[in-house]
């Protein structure tokens, strides 16, 4: 079977990625690049590829047909223009760009060059997501109209100021205000309704833990597709509580689903008409009709985690490439995403008011 040859720059979040590649069939691993010596290092020793130092490098190499960009969010841009120009597919880690001026460089490029750019948006194979899509698309939810999530995650101590020796994650999640890690839920909520996002709201806390931060301990984001249905996002990474970031619900014309919040609960589902009413049943009921993909990920507890579909998001990145079917997050997704957070800025900088989100051509 032809494979797609995968080149890695990043052996950050990158090494992970790299190390899912042994359960995707379509995808060989070629080389990871990495400035870093230590991490480019450990993360050769792990996956038993070449390291190379120098992105250009990595480029020029003709044994490699695309890369995965996962780079420091303010440079996915860059680094997906140039490896597109180089020739190469681009799998962009998240989100897709730091403001709307790169949303629209990325869009030009994709399109200029005729390749094949998707975003790693991972949670959109999270394995209870994809039996929840299933059943959507399978209609048992009838009319999705609305669904929510949650990235609760204390990270406060991760952040520092950026004159001491803070990164670009301070810079991007604790210096600005609006959700800019936004992709992790609105990507899987925009699945289940398949319609792009038109317009967000952005209302926050204030923040009430580290004094140098500008970002809100806690902010909500109100996004309006352009059929009419509503998602409400909540993003906290400062607050002092349990972690939960799996957190999503859904509500359609004839079904309902809540995720648990905390290990003790289950996933719950009610379906009109098979569910006894006004009480949940577990959504594993329904695991006969999970994609039949997943049969090939062993039962592991990483593959319960919101990561555990990444060899499936490889696989369907290299199938794109291969046979030409469709990236499940193509660059005008991955931008009518990225931008509802971008734009969520602005709304809360306006005291929450309504603003419109680009679709960049989705329909
Ligand atoms: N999907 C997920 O669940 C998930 C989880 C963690 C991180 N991420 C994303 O992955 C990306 C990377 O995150 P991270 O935690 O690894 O960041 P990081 O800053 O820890 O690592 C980035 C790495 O890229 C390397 N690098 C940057 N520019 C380079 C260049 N020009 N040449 C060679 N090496 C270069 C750096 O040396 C560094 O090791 C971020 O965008 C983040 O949002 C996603």
């Amino acid at each position: 079977m032809q494979r797609l040859r995968l080149g890695v720059l990043g052996a950050g979040r990158g090494a992970g990625l790299a190390r899912a590649v042994a359960l995707a069939p379509s995808v060989e691993l070629v080389a990871i690049c990495d400035a870093d010596e230590t991490r480019r290092a450990a993360a050769c020793v792990a996956t038993g590829v070449v390291g190379l130092s120098d992105y250009q490098a990595l480029l020029d190499s003709d044994r490699v047909d695309a890369v995965l960009v996962a780079s420091p969010m303010p440079l996915h841009v860059a680094h997906s223009v140039q490896a597109l120009a180089a020739g190469k597919h681009v799998l962009s880690e998240v989100t897709a760009a730091t403001s709307l001026e790169d949303c629209w460089e990325l869009l030009a490029a994709v399109r200029r060059s005729g390749l094949v750019y998707m975003l790693a948006e991972n949670y959109c194979w999270y394995r209870p997501w994809s039996l929840v899509l299933a059943l959507v698309r399978a209609g048992h939810f009838g009319e999705v109209y609305y669904g929510e999530a949650e990235q609760l995650q204390e990270f406060k101590g991760g952040f520092k100021p950026l004159d001491q020796g803070g990164t670009w994650r301070a810079a991007e999640l604790a210096m600005r205000l609006g959700n800019h890690y936004i992709t992790h839920h609105l990507g899987p909520l925009q699945m289940a309704v398949g319609q792009p996002i038109t317009q967000v709201i952005c209302h926050g806390s204030g923040q009430r833990h580290l004094p140098w931060a500008v970002a809100d301990s806690t902010n909500t984001v109100l996004a309006e597709t352009s059929g009419g249905a509503q998602f409400r996002l909540r993003l906290d990474f400062f607050s002092d509580r349990p972690n939960s970031y799996t957190y999503f619900g859904l509500q359609g014309t004839t079904g309902a689903y809540e995720a648990p919040r905390a290990a003790s609960e289950e996933h719950r589902l009610y379906l009109h008409g098979r569910t006894a009413p006004g009480t949940w049943e577990s959504l594993w009921n329904y695991a006969d009709q999970l994609p039949a993909a997943w049969a090939d990920i062993p039962p592991t507890p990483a593959r319960e985690t919101h990561d555990g579909g990444a060899p499936l998001m490889l696989e369907a990145f290299a199938r794109a490439v291969l046979d030409g079917t469709p990236p499940p997050v193509d660059v005008a997704l991955a931008l009518n995403l990225t931008a509802t957070g971008l734009l969520s800025e602005l709304s809360r900088q306006r005291g929450g008011a309504p603003v419109e989100v680009p679709r960049f051509g989705l329909r």
